[in-house]
C-alpha cells in the first residue's frame, strides 16, 4: 500500500526480506499511527520475539513473518550435516510457531516452506528453496487479498455504512488486507461509502491501525467505541459488517477473530445486518473439528488495565487507567459460530461457512 509521509508517497509491504543481511524487515506497528518505522530482525529468535511482542501482528502478516523467519533460520545454519540441519529447522519452526497461538497462518505458511524445501539434495539447495517458498507465500498473500477485494467489492453499494473490527487491513497482511480489500476495490470503482472502525480494546488496533490506513487511503471513516455498534445498528446506521479472521475451521465454518467479534456478530444477526468474514486460504484450518478447540491467546493484564499513547512531547507512554489494586482477564480472541455469518469472502469467491469443506479443492486443501 502507499504511505504518504511528509508529502512523499511510497509503496510499502508490511513484511519483506533483506537477503543481503538475512533479516526480516517489518513495519514497527506498535509505534503507529504516531511514527512510521521499519525494523530488521537479526535472527530467527528476534523474528519470533517480534511476533510475540506484536511489532508485527495480524494473521497474514505473522504468517509471512514466520515463513521468512524459517528461511532466515535455515540460511543461518553453518555446516554440511543434513540431519543436524533438519533438527535445527525443527527448532526454528517450533520457536516461531509458539510465538502466538491463535492464528493458523504461521503454521500453514511454515508447513508450506518446509514441504517445498525438502526435495533439496544439499543444504544450500534447501536453503535456497526455503527462501523461494517464503517469497512465494508472501506474494500469494498479496494475490489472495486482491482477489478478495474483487469479490467483496460487489457487496458494497453507494452510500453504505460499513463496520469493521480490529485491523484486517494491509498492516495485518503483506499488502492490501482482507476486510479492507473490498473497501479499497470499491473506492477504485468510484463508490462512496463510510466506514466505522471499532476502537478494539484493549490494544486499540481499530483506532490506531485501521483508522490510520483508511486515512492514508482517503476513505471516509470514524472510530467508534467498542460498545457503540449496537446503538448504531439499532438506528439503522450500519448496513454491512466485514471483519477478518485468525483461523476459520474448514470443516465447520466457525471463525476465530479479535475479541469482540462474536458480540458484533450477535448484534448484526439481531438487526438482520449482513456479517461477512474475509480470509486468504492460509487462514483456513482443515484439521480442527470444533471451534472450542481453537487455542485462544491470553495476553498480559496490563493491556486491559491501562493504555499506550503519545504525550504532547512525542513520548510513547503507558498510563494506568484501572483501579490500582484490581487485576484483569485478557483473552485476545473469540469464536463466532457459523450460523451468525452471512458469508466468507475468499480468493475463490464468497461462500456460506458451511460450504467451505465442499469447496476445499478451490481453497487450497492440502493434498
Ligand atoms: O492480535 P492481532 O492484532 O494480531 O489480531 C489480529 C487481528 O487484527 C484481527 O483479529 C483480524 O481481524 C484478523 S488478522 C487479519
Amino acid at each position: 500500500m502507499n504511505v504518504t509521509l511528509r508529502g512523499r508517497t511510497e509503496h510499502f509491504r508490511t513484511v519483506s526480506f533483506d537477503a543481503k543481511n538475512n533479516s526480516v524487515r517489518l513495519i514497527e506497528q506498535r509505534l503507529l499511527p504516531h511514527e512510521f518505522k521499519i525494523i530488521g530482525t537479526k535472527d530467527f529468535c528476534e523474528t519470533a520475539k517480534a511476533i510475540a511482542d506484536m511489532v508485527v501482528r495480524g494473521a497474514g502478516a505473522i504468517g509471512a513473518t514466520a515463513a521468512y523467519g524459517l528461511a532466515q533460520g535455515a540460511l543461518a545454519f553453518r555446516g554440511r550435516d543434513l540431519k543436524k540441519f533438519s533438527r535445527h529447522v525443527a527448532t526454528v519452526y517450533q520457536t516461531l510457531a509458539d510465538a502466538r497461538p491463535t492464528a493458523v497462518d504461521p503454521v500453514n505458511a511454515m508447513n508450506d516452506v518446509r514441504q517445498k524445501m525438502t526435495p533439496g539434495k544439499t543444504m544450500a539447495e534447501r536453503q535456497f528453496l526455503a527462501l523461494a517458498a517464503a517469497e512465494e507465500f508472501a506474494n500469494e498473500d498479496v494475490r489472495h487479498c486482491e482477489a478478495i477485494g474483487q469479490y467483496g467489492a460487489k457487496l458494497i453499494r453507494n452510500g453504505m455504512k460499513i463496520l469493521t473490527h480490529c485491523n484486517a487491513g494491509w498492516l495485518a497482511f503483506v499488502d492490501v488486507g482482507t476486510a479492507t480489500a473490498p473497501m479499497y476495490a470499491a473506492q477504485t470503482q468510484g463508490k462512496k461509502f463510510h466506514v466505522f472502525c471499532d476502537e478494539t480494546r484493549p490494544r486499540s488496533q481499530g483506532a490506531s491501525l485501521t483508522a490510520w490506513e483508511l486515512a492514508q487511503q482517503k476513505v471516509s471513516h470514524q472510530i467508534i467505541a467498542d460498545n457503540a455498534a449496537g446503538h448504531l445498528m439499532q438506528r439503522g446506521e450500519i448496513d454491512l459488517v466485514i471483519v477478518g479472521s485468525d483461523r476459520v475451521l474448514g470443516r465447520t465454518g466457525e471463525v476465530a477473530n479479535k475479541i469482540g467479534t462474536y458480540t458484533k456478530a450477535v448484534l448484526a444477526a439481531r438487526h438482520k445486518i449482513p456479517f461477512y468474514v474475509a480470509i486468504p486460504c492460509s487462514t483456513i484450518d482443515w484439521n480442527l473439528r470444533r471451534g472450542f478447540d481453537i487455542p485462544i491467546e491470553e495476553r498480559h493484564e496490563s493491556e486491559v488495565l491501562g493504555a499506550w499513547g503519545v504525550t504532547k512531547t512525542g513520548h510513547r507512554e503507558y498510563l494506568r487507567v484501572a483501579n490500582p489494586n484490581s487485576g484483569a482477564r485478557n483473552p485476545g480472541f473469540d469464536v463466532t459460530p457459523a450460523e451468525l455469518i452471512t458469508g466468507i469472502i475468499t480468493p475463490a469467491g464468497i461462500f456460506k461457512p458451511g460450504e467451505l469443506w465442499q469447496q476445499r479443492r478451490e481453497l487450497g486443501y492440502p493434498i
